[in-house]
């Protein structure tokens, strides 16, 4: 641990794929509960973290924040209590400037965000108990100054708080064209730093045909990995490139395969796991995805740097490990089923048969033939190969 913050990705629960303003202190505490029950927090997802929507409209009068009388009942103490006496980790939301995403969206109302107010809400926030603080932009300005001085000034007032808490910031929602979480390093300002707008429960929201990256508006899967794939440099001491929540068990428009390219790749960039679906009806199926400890012990390897692509090739990532070698990603992009073919000169390897990879998701080991590993891949699924 880093002064008390996570060493490696945070990983957790965040209330808002599912949940958006309807999320109330009952369902924090059913999700805590099935963090626990379902294994996952056993595997890691430590963070349970109430996203926009829990304040009350406004501020009371001292200027503070308040839960939402009607959703929030017992207040966030009593919420970050819950969540403590299970073994877990307590995170928030706020908004950066003088409304939070929803407000300023207008499906909420009301004024809380942080702006200017930074240093009260940071001390309110640890004198809660709160560990892990999401900070979102919100706003239709984005001069690169003002988003500095914004999360510069909370990020003191959380280091002033006296409580360790991870600082995450989103420096885009609102902002149209070229996003700031991708074009700028925000590394010395926060934790996590969001590369996109929202994640989208889909594969693409690309149109057909088109190979480039749309700029703004929610992005599917593939959309976020290739946002990121330029900066993975930025991961590192302390730093991680947050591609948003995990959509595994979210929504229907996503086969099992896409849900595990969405883990391994996640995983290949050293990311925040954070799932976002209802822990307490989840499936079999969703619940083992979010578990695969071979992924998540890539994504929390102790060598904390991303991983890139080989060749200039998307579909084909490699990441270097700590005390485990190599894991090399193959996913297939297109709409038959592929073998794909990484060579080993490629991967730095010497061209020899002795070397082997076992997947992560099936277990499958594949022998290296001719200098080459070749690996049959589902439609739009991944195989993570651990070298060996
Ligand atoms: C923005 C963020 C989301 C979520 C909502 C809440 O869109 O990017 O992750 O926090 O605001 O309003």
């Amino acid at each position: 641990a880093i002064g008390g913050l996570p060493a490696t990705a945070p990983m957790g629960w965040n209330s808002w794929n599912t949940f958006g303003c309807t999320i109330t202190e009952h369902t924090v505490r059913a999700q805590a509960d099935a963090l626990v029950s379902s294994g996952l927090a056993a595997k890691g997802y430590r963070y349970v973290v109430v996203d926009d929507c829990w304040m009350a409209p406004d501020r009371n009068g001292r200027g503070q924040l308040v839960a939402d009388p009607v959703r929030f009942p017992s207040g966030i103490a009593a919420l970050a209590d819950y969540v403590h006496a299970r073994g877990l980790k307590f995170g928030i939301y706020t908004g950066a400037r003088e409304k939070t995403c929803a407000q300023f969206g207008g499906t909420y109302p009301g004024a809380a965000g942080s702006g200017g107010h930074e240093f009260t809400d940071a001390r309110t926030f640890a004198s809660w108990g709160v560990d892990f603080v999401k900070d979102d932009w919100c706003s239709g300005d984005s001069a690169h100054d003002d988003q500095i001085a914004s999360f510069t000034a909370m990020r003191d007032a959380i280091r002033s708080a006296g409580r360790p808490m991870v600082y995450s910031i989103n420096p885009n929602s609102g902002i149209a064209g070229s996003v700031p979480g991708a074009q700028f390093d925000w590394g010395g300002v926060a934790t996590m730093t969001r590369a996109t707008n929202d994640v989208s429960p889909v594969w693409t929201t690309r149109p057909a045909g088109a190979d480039a990256t749309p700029a703004s508006g929610d992005q599917g899967i593939l959309d976020i990995v290739d946002a990121v794939a330029p900066i993975g440099a930025r991961v590192g001491g302390g730093s991680f490139v947050d591609m948003d929540m995990l959509v595994v068990g979210v929504g229907n428009a996503l086969t099992p395969a896409m849900q595990r390219t969405q883990m391994s790749m996640w995983a290949m960039m050293a990311a925040p796991l954070m799932a976002g679906n209802d822990l307490a009806t989840m499936n079999t199926r969703t619940r083992d995805i979010l578990a695969n400890e071979a992924i998540i012990g890539i994504d929390q390897d102790e060598r904390v740097h991303a991983g890139a692509m080989v060749a200039d090739n998307p579909e084909i990532w490699s990441r270097a490990l700590g005390s485990k070698g190599l894991v090399v990603s193959l996913t297939n992009r297109a709409d038959h089923p592929r073998t794909l073919k990484v060579s080993l000169s490629s991967l730095g390897l010497a061209g020899d048969s002795s070397v082997s990879g076992v997947d992560a998701w099936t277990g499958r080991r594949y022998q290296a033939n001719g200098g080459e590993l070749s690996v049959p891949v589902g439609v739009d699924d991944t195989a993570v190969l651990s070298i060996q």
